[in-house]
């Protein structure tokens, strides 16, 4: 297996769309037209990994002005635990506006699996966000910088 991580435009937002469905539950997976929407916004960049045509992981963020959110991070489950969302993250962290920015995410309070990956990279908790989910549980705010 060959991963590549490319940065990706709105012309990915159905491809991302597939593979977010497969990813999260049908309440919190996000269409075509909301990647579209969001891959247009100001500030927003997206990556994807792939193994040849097979898109295994993608990855989404905005940028403003110093700061920057990562909006959604998911890997295919049949691809995971192979380092493909940390080679996601890795990379995202690298490029300079990032190395310049400090990093928010939420993270379910149950999602011990994602929460152990931002951890292993140095993000801290800085927040909690009552009710943030759709399901009505709760979110962590996490924060990354290298400043
Ligand atoms: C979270 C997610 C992106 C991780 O992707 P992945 O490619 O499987 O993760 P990696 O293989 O790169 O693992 C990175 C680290 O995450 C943690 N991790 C990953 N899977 C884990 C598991 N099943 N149990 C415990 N820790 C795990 C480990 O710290 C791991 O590092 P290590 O292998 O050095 O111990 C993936 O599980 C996913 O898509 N989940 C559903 C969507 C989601 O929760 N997105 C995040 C929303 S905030």
């Amino acid at each position: 297996m060959t991963i590549q991580v490319d940065v990706v435009g709105r012309e990915a937002a159905s491809v991302m769309a597939g593979l977010h469905r497969e990813c999260f539950t049908r309440e919190e997976s996000w269409d075509t037209r909301s990647f579209a929407q969001l891959l247009s916004s100001p500030g927003v960049k997206g990556w994807v990994a792939r193994d040849g045509m097979d898109l295994l992981g993608l990855l989404l963020v905005r940028f403003a002005v110093d700061e920057c959110e990562v909006l959604t991070l998911c890997v295919h489950p049949s691809a995971r635990l192979r380092g493909i969302g940390r080679m996601l993250m890795s990379n995202f962290l690298e490029i300079s506006q990032a190395r310049q920015s400090i990093i928010f995410l939420e993270v379910s309070i149950h999602n011990k699996v994602a929460q152990k990956l931002y951890s292993s990279l140095d993000f801290k908790n800085v927040g909690y966000r009552p009710r943030y989910y759709a399901d009505g549980s709760d979110a962590i705010v996490l924060s990354f910088s290298e400043k």
